[in-house]
């Protein structure tokens, strides 16, 4: 399987011309959109990543393996962001470095970035007004949009209809659990004095971690003081069913959002 992609991207490597030298040294991917490219990166992810974010990159949860559709709608998040993470991995997690040539690494970088989900031209026909109302009276305790005041437990909202199709943000507000955000992950840590908290996941190395609470407090947690750190599979968003809000109030708070900047 592994021999089988290789000589795959062999093949795709000898088809691509020769153009990264130069604008590799930018950061930018030589190959991006190029539908050899991405075909040979894709390739290249089933057989190397794929055991860990799943085949269709959308992340593993029980081992933390992020979904990697929706990185790229992170702030800092670009080609050349992507390629040194590839390349160096993740110290302090199990996202190793991988010793791939320059060329496979931007066929990698260029296939993850059809992944990412854009929500660009759409349509966006809901009352934007009874949205604003619907979002004040439901979401802005956990999420800010535009210049709506709100809470710091769930990621900003401004602008994201632009970043994440509508399809997409309407399961994000049904079923929360089933794709989390890095930066968002939920855990609750117990200390050693006996106190357990909850909250998202903000930062962690090797001598500290950092959460938002429950409650909206930023707590940083030294880890000699930390016993165990459990991650939770559930999101701290409650799930929004039909009966809380139907499809016409969903493409209300859609049309707000969209409206949001
Ligand atoms: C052994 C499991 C494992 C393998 C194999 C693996 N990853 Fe990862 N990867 C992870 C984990 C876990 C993280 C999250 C680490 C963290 O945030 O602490 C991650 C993070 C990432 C990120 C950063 C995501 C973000 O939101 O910033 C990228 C990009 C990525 N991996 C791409 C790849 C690619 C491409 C491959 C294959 C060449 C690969 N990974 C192979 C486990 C893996
Ligand atoms: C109690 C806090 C809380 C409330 C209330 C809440 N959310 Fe969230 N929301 C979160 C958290 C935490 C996340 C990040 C984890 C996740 O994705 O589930 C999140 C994630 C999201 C995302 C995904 C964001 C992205 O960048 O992809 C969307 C969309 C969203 N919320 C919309 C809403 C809407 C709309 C409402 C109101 C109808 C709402 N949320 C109410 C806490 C909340």
């Amino acid at each position: 399987m592994f021999r089988v992609a290789g000589i795959g991207i062999l093949f795709a490597a000898l088809c691509l011309p020769l153009v990264w030298q130069g604008a590799a040294a930018q950061g930018v991917n030589p190959y991006a959109g190029q539908p050899r490219a991405v075909l040979a990166g894709g390739a290249l992810f089933r057989a190397q990543c794929a055991t860990c974010h799943g085949a269709d990159g959308k992340g593993i949860l029980s081992i933390d393996a992020p979904d990697l559709s929706l990185m790229w709608a992170r702030d800092g998040v670009n080609d050349e962001y992507v390629f040194s993470v590839v390349r160096d991995g993740i110290p302090g997690s199990i996202m190793p470095p991988h010793g791939l040539r320059e060329t496979e690494l931007w066929m990698l970088v260029a296939f993850m970035a059809t992944l990412a989900e854009g929500g660009g031209d759409a349509e966006f026909s809901g009352d934007a007004g009874n949205g604003r109302r619907l979002f004040a009276a439901n979401c802005s305790e956990c999420h800010r949009a535009g210049a709506e005041a709100g809470g710091v437990l769930g990621p900003v909202l401004t602008g994201v209809t632009r970043r994440r199709s509508p399809e997409a943000l309407m399961q994000s507000i049904r079923e929360p659990s089933g794709r989390i955000e890095r930066g968002f992950r939920p855990v609750t840590v117990e200390t050693g004095a006996g106190e357990a908290v909850t909250g998202v996941l903000k930062n962690e190395d090797a001598f500290s971690l950092q959460l938002v609470t429950e409650d909206q407090d930023l707590r940083a947690f030294g880890r000699d003081a930390v016993r165990q750190v459990a991650r939770l599979g559930e999101s701290l968003m409650p799930v929004f069913g039909e009966a809380d809000l139907d499809d016409d109030e969903l493409a209300d708070l859609l049309a707000f959002l969209h409206g949001s900047q």
